[in-house]
């Protein structure tokens, strides 16, 4: 599945954007929130949730990188987030956040920053619906791909093979039509992809090409 990140687009055209990924073969769209906190930038909160919300077609696939994100979870649900991913090294008590985003209606994830290990998940993997491979330090779109994430890919492959199987296993950061086949292979079935959607000069064929990596 494809999720194109919104952080790309245009912010002064985001109905057409957004109207763009509906006629699109995207499957979601991603939709990143920071607190300048957690990581070293703001990018956009409930006001634009909302407005995006009410123009998109396909599910939110909200990743939040902020602190402390239970005080928001019910918010970020009623505003129209689909899915709801957390960042484990912000999360002093993952459990509970991950019972409360499912208690929400919503699909549970947890991202790992590229320094924490997949091994970090091995008495929480059965709880998830989804878990989110940063393959970028996390507050930057068109950030370069770092490729340890390969090792991370497989080490979730296998912890997910026989404890999780039906599992999202999602990619975020520097994914384009470069890596997108190797990640695939990999064990990835969900990549969010920013730039190199939304700096396409056919941003629509751009996703067709992602959805038809192999
Ligand atoms: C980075 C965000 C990503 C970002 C990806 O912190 O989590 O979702 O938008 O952008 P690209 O694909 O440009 O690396
Ligand atoms: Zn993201």
């Amino acid at each position: 599945m494809i999720a194109p990140s919104i952080l790309a687009a245009d912010f002064g055209n985001m109905q057409r954007d957004v109207e763009m990924l509906n006629k699109s073969e995207a499957d979601w769209i991603h939709v990143d929130i920071m607190d300048g906190l957690f990581v070293p930038n703001i990018s956009y909160g409930f006001p634009v949730l909302e407005a995006v919300k009410n123009v998109a077609q396909k599910p939110l696939d909200v990743h939040l990188m902020i602190v402390d994100p239970d005080r928001y979870l019910k918010e970020f649900s009623e505003k129209g987030a689909d899915g709801i991913t957390v960042h484990f090294e912000a999360c002093t008590h993952l459990h509970r956040t991950v019972q409360a985003i499912k208690e929400l209606g919503c699909r549970a994830g947890v991202a790992l920053n590229p320094h924490t290990p997949v091994a970090f998940l091995d008495d929480i993997i059965e709880d998830l619906d989804l878990v989110l491979i940063m393959s970028v330090n996390p507050g930057f779109g068109g950030q370069k791909f770092i490729s340890n994430t390969y090792k991370k890919l497989k080490d979730l492959k296998t912890l997910s093979a026989s404890r999780n199987p039906n599992l999202f296993i999602e990619v975020d950061g520097g994914v384009g039509e470069q890596n997108a086949g190797k990640l695939v292979e990999g064990g990835a079935n969900v990549l969010v992809a920013g730039n190199s959607v939304f700096s396409a000069a056919d941003q629509l064929l751009a996703i067709k090409n992602l959805k038809n990596s192999k």
